[in-house]
């Protein structure tokens, strides 16, 4: 957020600065959707609606889970949530108790452990490493259940590294959880954004399974707020009192919004498209400017680049590469306390121009540095 602000102030003073920290789409909705949010503005009032959301859009959720994944959901299990950020305050309010833990892969998106906090329950960190393509393994789980953790969140693509999870590691730990009684949350968010294989989704291996996930980013929806969750009939009952209570329903224009989306497909597609020509692009730059540490991620829209060789601290590194050339990223610490202070993550999501530009000056920048 200091890199943001810091980036937002210069550009406002005039300065040429090239976006690569936050996280999101550089476009607008799909057509379909701003579209169908013009009509209702016109002809509808657009009050609350019900607390799970408008039954149209639990159904349409419900068939795209069935035509993407060819898994069977009823409408009944779906959630309409204000964003994703929304989906998780009502998971985890409905599975854990104040007190409780949910185990974490590290580096992760960093709101997990602050909501759970904020819940005054724990976030249990779970380090992984590179070479596992930074998800966690089978004895991961098993070390939740023998310290008493209550489940796994489970990010794949995941935030900040780009990284997924392979179907059959998928299917292992799902029945790893079940083993072990634990509940497994699975943030699906960055689902549609895959380059090479497809993301399979937790419900293929577990019907227990919460699956968060969100219009924002797929679907160019941030600022919309809308999202959802798949949750298991024994928590309908639970969460639509939780959101009830908590903001009677997601916003009424953002549901309908998001009903139009799925209309907006080819234009997704397309949007999609130009990150896959950026991470083909940036993978090829970036190596060559010796920032070659780098997984090939192989969805969502991040890079998470290891620049141990210049740094032991992102922040500083990343501060001084807004200052020297404009090119705002943001340090790994925001992902993984420590092992973050090596790592800075860059976001393709912006102009294609842009983003080569940013590669090329992150190039002669480096060229200079004293490893
Ligand atoms: C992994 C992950 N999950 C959830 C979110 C929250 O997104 P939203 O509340 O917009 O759905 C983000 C946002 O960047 C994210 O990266």
């Amino acid at each position: 957020m200091d890199v943001m602000g810091e980036a937002n102030a210069r550009e406002t003073k005039g300065e040429d600065i090239i976006h690569m920290e936050v996280g999101q789409p550089a476009t607008a909705a799909p057509r379909a959707a701003r579209e169908a949010a013009r009509r209702a503005l016109e002809s509808e009032r657009l009050g609350y609606t019900e607390a799970l959301g408008l039954p149209a859009l639990r159904e349409r959720i419900a068939r795209y889970m069935t035509e993407r994944y060819g898994v069977g959901v009823g409408p009944e299990r779906i959630v309409v949530t204000a964003g994703s950020s929304a989906g998780f305050v009502l998971a985890f309010l409905a599975i854990l108790d104040p007190g409780e833990a949910l185990g974490l892969p590290s580096p992760g998106y960093p709101c997990y452990r602050q909501v759970l906090k904020a819940l005054g329950m724990r976030p249990f960190l779970i380090e992984t490493s590179g070479q596992g393509r930074w998800m966690p393994t089978i004895a991961d789980v098993d070390h939740l259940a023998a310290e008493k953790v209550a489940g796994l969140l489970l990010a794949s693509p995941n935030n900040p590294t780009g990284t997924m999870v392979e179907g059959p590691r998928l299917a292992e730990i799902a029945a790893a959880c079940r083993r072990h009684g634990l509940w497994l949350v699975s943030d699906e968010i960055y689902h549609g954004l895959e380059y090479d294989v497809v993301a399979e989704t937790a419900l293929q291996h577990s019907g227990e399974a919460i699956v968060v996930n969100s219009f924002s980013k797929y679907f160019s929806m941030t600022g919309w707020r809308i999202g959802w969750l798949v949750v298991p009939e024994a928590l309908i009952r639970p969460i639509e009192r939780l959101a009830q209570n908590l903001y009677i329903s997601p916003p009424a224009i953002s549901q309908v919004a998001a009903l139009g989306a799925f209309d907006g497909i080819d234009e997704l597609e397309a949007i999609k498209a130009g990150y896959a020509r950026n991470r083909a692009m940036l993978l090829q730059e970036l190596p060559r400017a010796r920032l070659s540490a780098i997984l090939p991620a192989d969805g969502a829209f991040y890079l998470y680049a290891d620049v141990s060789r210049f740094t032991s601290n992102s922040e500083a590194f990343a501060k001084a590469m807004l200052k020297d050339i404009g090119v705002a990223t943001t340090p790994g610490i925001d992902f993984d306390p420590d092992r973050g202070r090596s790592y800075i993550r860059l976001c393709y999501a912006g102009p294609e121009a842009k983003m080569r530009e940013a590669a090329r000056r992150i190039a002669a920048w480096l060229k200079q540095k004293q490893e």
